[in-house]
């Protein structure tokens, strides 16, 4: 019998018992006659003792110990001398009568510790090491229990968990596909689905009316800390619903996560904030609503006083920072360099501090008098002691620079507390984008997406100007999820797929199977994909996702462990009929 007990199991209650428990070695140290050992596995940590006098050969055994052996041993549990009060086992020790190595192991390439010396590139070319870390297997266990959280609360609504192909049809919108050769259908190809979209509608149009699935996707795009190419979504469907009946379940999920996760209970409905307004207050569609600092738009106070960057401005704006009227002229520097990086984008900054004796002083004391600043500062709803911190420029630019700025000043502040969860709903998108580059309309969310009833007949007028049937959930500022109310009406779908610029015979080709799907009895319906590595990496408190995935891409999309993508045999190129026009060296 390998155990009787495991690594984080004994306590008080248990000396006096001879157990056998099994699991690595984490550290040996040699004290004089005895030596120590901290034998853990995924439960915990339990020290050995090996006691020279009473057991010469065991304790010259345990002298060979290395770290990352994996060892079996039995022994008594005692009471420890030197107690440790932060460890749950650190009332106890085992007395070692018999020590069994199981497995040797060479040095490991990093300490397997909680503060580990690997770097990330090391640790992900020996993730299985990695994972044997504490703070990763606690969020692999966070993750284990959210999902049976979801399928529990899902199950008991009603919902089928359903699963839908990986190997489907490429389609132009969205993102980048994954694409797979097929050997049996020569010189074609399979896409892997960015998620199961058209298959939760076609399921809806089959009649099971609560679907959800958790799943993996899989989207060819740029990487962040919040994006892996293949990534998993809870992905859900309902039909016979309007967009509250779906906020409602939904937000009831979010609710029993909350519950039964971290303990929390939110009282009341999640606010619904219109994209607009989003915009207008926080500068982005994903507000992080854990603090105010709303933009204030100074536009028209500042424009002909001849300070040229204000007047050429399409958009002046500007955030208060409560109590920071104190930074000194470097730390302003600093952070007029911060607002000048390339992915922040502004050109320069405006500071005025509001000081304690009611005075200002600012950047542009030239240009404004003090009355015009205590007018700003009025504006802002800034008191003695505040910083008024302004941008302007082009108005969608100027907004992303000041919401930038607004994370960091919230951050700087302490205002982004980790166990503090703001949800919100960011509802009525726009239905459709100009993009300038190809020149046509893209479909904010996707292209099944129904307009807002009340915008339909813009359709031919102005299609720019149409809302969505469209809904995000925001968490502390990250996008948890997102669906809408789907267009159910074939002539509506065809409508839509004009407007982004599909012709009827590209729009045949590519999503035929739906609209002959929408001509045989299709219901109302709608749905929401929520991204579960995000959920997971925001309950973990985590500023990325990769450490709650067993096995992560790096940043430039490879898996460094397994060594992948890689190269493949000519007779495997071969079989699939493929060449390649740019072969390696
Ligand atoms: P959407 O594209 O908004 O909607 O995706 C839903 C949610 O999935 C998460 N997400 C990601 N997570 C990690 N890595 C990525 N690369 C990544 N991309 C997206 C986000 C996002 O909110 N079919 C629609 C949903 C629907 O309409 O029902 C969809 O996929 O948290």
């Amino acid at each position: 019998m390998y155990r009787t007990h495991t690594c984080g199991e004994l306590r008080a209650e248990n000396i006096g018992n001879s157990v056998t428990l099994s699991g690595w070695v984490q550290k040996a140290r040699v004290l004089g006659g005895m030596s120590f050992v901290d034998l853990r596995d995924r439960y915990g940590i339990t020290q050995l003792v090996f006691d020279d006098s009473k057991n010469a050969d065991v304790a010259k055994q345990a002298q060979e110990l290395g770290r990352e052996f994996v060892i079996s041993i039995t022994g008594e549990v005692i009471e420890r001398q030197s107690k440790n009060s932060k460890m749950s086992t650190g009332d106890i020790e085992i007395v070692v009568d018999k020590l069994t190595i199981l497995n040797k192991s060479e040095i490991p390439p990093f300490t397997i510790e909680d503060n580990t010396d690997g770097g990330d590139e090391l640790r992900m070319k020996y993730r299985y090491l990695d994972l044997r870390r504490a703070p990763l297997q606690k969020a692999l266990e966070l993750r284990h229990k959210m999902g049976i959280e979801v399928r529990t609360f899902l199950h008991n609504q009603g919902f089928y968990e359903i699963e839908t192909p990986y190997l489907i049809k490429s389609t132009p919108e969205g993102a980048r596909d994954f694409v797979v050769p097929s050997r049996m259908n020569s010189n074609q190809f399979y896409a892997l689905p960015q998620s199961p979209q058209t298959f939760k509608q076609l399921l809806m149009i089959a009649g099971y009316d609560k679907y959800f699935q958790i799943v993996k996707c899989f989207r060819d795009e740029d990487l962040r800390a919040d994006r892996q190419p293949e990534f998993t979504q809870i992905d859900c469907e309902m039909a016979f619903v309007e967009r509250d009946d779906i906020l409602n379940m939904f937000e009831n999920l979010a609710k029993h996560l909350f519950k039964s996760i971290k303990g929390f209970s939110y009282d009341g409905d999640f606010p619904k904030m219109a994209y607009s307004q989003a915009i207008e207050q926080y500068g982005n569609d994903k507000p992080d609503t854990r603090f105010g600092m709303l933009f204030n738009d100074i536009t028209e106070m500042v424009h002909g006083k001849g300070f040229v960057v204000f007047d050429s401005a399409e958009y002046v704006a500007g955030i208060c920072a409560e109590g920071l009227a104190s930074y000194s002229r470097k730390e302003l520097d600093k952070l007029i360099d911060f607002v000048k990086k390339p992915q922040i984008g502004a050109k320069g900054l405006v500071y005025v501090k509001v000081n304690e004796d009611g005075t200002f002083k600012s950047s542009v004391d030239k240009f404004f008098d003090a009355n015009e600043q205590k007018a700003w500062a009025e504006k802002m709803g800034a008191k003695p002691g505040d910083l008024l911190l302004i941008l302007a420029g082009n108005k969608r630019q100027t907004q992303s620079a000041l919401s930038e700025l607004r994370l960091e000043m919230g951050s700087r502040l302490g205002l982004m507390d980790k166990n503090t969860y703001s949800p919100l709903w960011v509802v009525d998108f726009p239905l459709l984008e100009w993009d300038e580059k190809s020149g046509r309309f893209h479909a904010m969310h996707h292209p099944f997406t129904s307009p807002k009833p009340e915008d339909l007949q813009l359709f031919d007028t102005d299609p720019g100007k149409m809302n969505a049937n469209a809904y995000d959930l925001v968490i502390n500022g990250v996008e948890i999820g997102g669906g809408s109310i789907r267009i159910h009406d074939k002539d509506l779908q065809a409508k839509m797929f004009k407007a982004l610029g599909f012709s009827k015979e590209e729009a045949e080709e590519q999503f035929g199977f739906l609209m002959n799907a929408f001509k045989y009895g299709a219901p109302p319906h709608g749905g929401v994909a929520f991204g579960f590595d995000r959920w997971v990496s925001l309950f973990a408190g985590f500023d990325s996702i990769r450490d709650t995935i067993a096995f992560p891409k790096n940043n430039s999309g490879r898996d460094v462990m397994i060594d992948s993508p890689s190269n493949i045999a000519p007779e495997q190129l071969n079989e699939l009929n493929l060449s390649l026009t740019k072969p390696t060296e």
